[in-house]
């Protein structure tokens, strides 16, 4: 299934013999595990910039608690995290992918230990828990609940010693560069010291991470705005299952806080859900009850809400040992305490909010996407791997597999060297606008509340035709400017990929993992077991 939809090519005047220059044979844009895995890999053979647009630092990656799900017990087998991954993506894995992942698993966490990554051990092995939908506690972690930040340094460090990788921080990655081949030819950016920048790349390997702030409610970071969907999309790239995004069931809600996450390992170590009349619930909605998949949850709290007209429901952790959950979950620990929250005493108030994009640039088994010379890895890429459900802690382990994955297929190509670029002369220019006055902030946050209301946790017909009509009128004035600052260029990306996945939600007329149709309930295998692709 494709949609042919049309837009602006560049969302910038390009003159790329004025603009500053740098040559790489690689470049990697972002610094999650999946980007920092494939600089790594690359850096074998090739040199790489690899480039940010906030600090190293700031990435999904670097806030995942619960952990990574990977093979790592005798009692548990392959074939059992393979039955997991398929049984929770709803029919439409790529079961090649799921294999391929869940295989690689063990080998590139043990290579994470010995980049001296400090995963919680179990005597001599790591440690593992238990998440949603997985029959086998294979949830390793690190620091408890700091499972991402103690990845990323191992990764960061690896990268700062590499002399092959140079890291750009402060970078925003405006728009791919392609020729009149469509071959992907590097990026025109934003350098915050110095202004527009062309990176030239004989190859350039996408890991942007995700879309969660295009949601009012998210527990990502002020990143994660879709800047590599919408860079991807009007450079022609495949977009796969932009209907699938997934939510997690139980966020910190208190007015004032930050949507922190709390992790689904506290339900998987005992944590209950309550309702505002104090009863446990999750057995009206499925036999796992707390442990049922995050869709479930999800919208079983909603209903809650929904019946109660209240804006949360409680996660109840009253009967832990206080050390031990200082221990397990330091960072929520001290988050809760922030709040005066006092676990022994006291319930946690949590609603779902956005929290990973299943779909993305669609890519083969070697990261390749549909336009030559661009890979993606990690959150942007729709690998198959998830089908239509993502199971909790296999996103981790795609970033880690997939950036391997890129990094092998970069360096093994032959004339990925920046010394074989022969990159056009660009040019391209916009027309002024006469439309001058926009507050961006403004329509992001009118943006944001309209994806949570009408493209959320439920959809149906009425409402997702609605928001395409906003979005549209938002774009009419939005989009037609140039803008000189990440936050404007940003502001358009939100626009762009918010109508992408509004416009996958609605094509997709069944209910099917994370994709609920509050018109159409129940699942279609005939029409509907497969993925929705969209194009510019
Ligand atoms: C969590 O810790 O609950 C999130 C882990 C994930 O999203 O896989």
């Amino acid at each position: 299934m494709t949609t042919q939809l049309a837009s602006r090519r560049y969302l910038v005047d390009i003159d790329s013999i004025s603009a500053q220059q740098l040559f790489t044979d690689c470049l990697v844009i972002g610094t999650g595990i999946a980007g920092l895995r494939a600089a790594i890999e690359t850096a074998e053979h090739r040199n790489v910039i690899i480039v940010c647009k906030g600090k190293v630092k700031d990435s999904n990656t670097f806030k995942a608690q619960g952990g990574i799900a990977s093979v790592l017990d005798e009692a548990d087998t392959f074939e059992s995290h393979i039955a997991d991954t398929l049984k929770t993506g709803c029919g439409i894995c790529d079961e090649d992918v799921v294999d391929l992942v869940v295989r690689q698993g063990p080998e590139l966490i043990e290579q994470l230990l010995g980049w001296d990554t400090e995963f919680d051990l179990a005597g001599s092995r790591v440690a593992t828990t238990l998440e949603g939908g997985h029959s086998h506690p294979r949830v390793a972690h690190a620091h408890g609940d700091e499972t991402g930040r103690i990845i990323a340094e191992a990764l960061i460090r690896k990268v700062r010693q590499n002399s092959n990788i140079r890291i750009l921080e402060d970078f925003y990655s405006i728009d791919l560069l392609t020729n009149h081949e469509n071959k992907c030819m590097g990026v025109i950016g934003w350098d915050n010291q110095r202004g527009p920048q062309v990176i030239w790349a004989a190859k350039t390997i996408l890991a942007t991470g995700g879309v969660g702030r295009l949601y009012r409610e998210t527990t990502n970071p002020e990143g994660a705005t879709a800047d590599g969907i919408a860079m991807a999309y009007r450079a022609g790239a495949v977009m796969q299952d932009l209907e699938f995004v997934q939510f997690h069931p139980t966020t910190l809600y208190i007015a004032g806080a930050t949507r922190a996450l709390i992790t689904e390992t506290l339900r998987g170590e005992g944590a209950v859900l309550l309702n505002n009349k104090g009863r446990q619930f999750m057995k009206d909605y499925h036999e796992a009850a707390e442990l049922a998949p995050r869709d479930v949850v999800s919208r079983a709290i909603l209903d809650q809400m929904r019946k109660s007209e209240s804006t949360h429901v409680h996660l109840d952790v009253r009967h832990f040992d206080k050390a031990y959950f200082a221990k397990r979950f330091p960072w929520i620990n001290e988050l809760l305490g922030s709040f005066d929250i006092d676990i022994g005493k006291d319930l946690v108030p949590v609603r779902p909010s956005a929290h990973y994009m299943i779909g993305g640039v669609k890519t083969d088994n070697s990261a390749r996407t549909s336009i030559d010379n661009l890979y993606a890895c990690g959150e942007i890429a729709s690998t198959g791997l998830h089908g239509a459900n993502r199971l909790g802690s296999n996103s981790l382990l795609e970033g880690l597999v997939f950036g391997k994955i890129a990094g092998q297929a970069v360096s093994k190509s032959t004339k990925a060297t920046a010394a074989h670029l022969k990159h056009p002369l660009i040019k391209y220019q916009i027309a002024p606008s006469d439309r001058t006055r926009l507050d961006a902030d403004d329509v992001r946050n009118s943006l944001r509340a309209l994806m949570w209301r009408n493209v959320g946790i439920t959809r149906s017909d009425q409402p997702l035709s609605e928001a395409q009509e906003i979005i549209r009128f938002w774009q009419r004035y939005v989009m037609d400017k140039v803008f000189d600052s990440p936050e404007g260029w940003e502001c358009q990306n939100m626009l762009t990929a918010s109508l992408l996945i509004t416009q996958s939600a609605q094509k997709r007329q069944e209910s099917r993992g994370v994709h609920f149709r509050r018109d159409f309930p129940d699942t279609d295998n005939e029409h509907f077991k497969k993925h929705i692709e969209l194009t510019r």
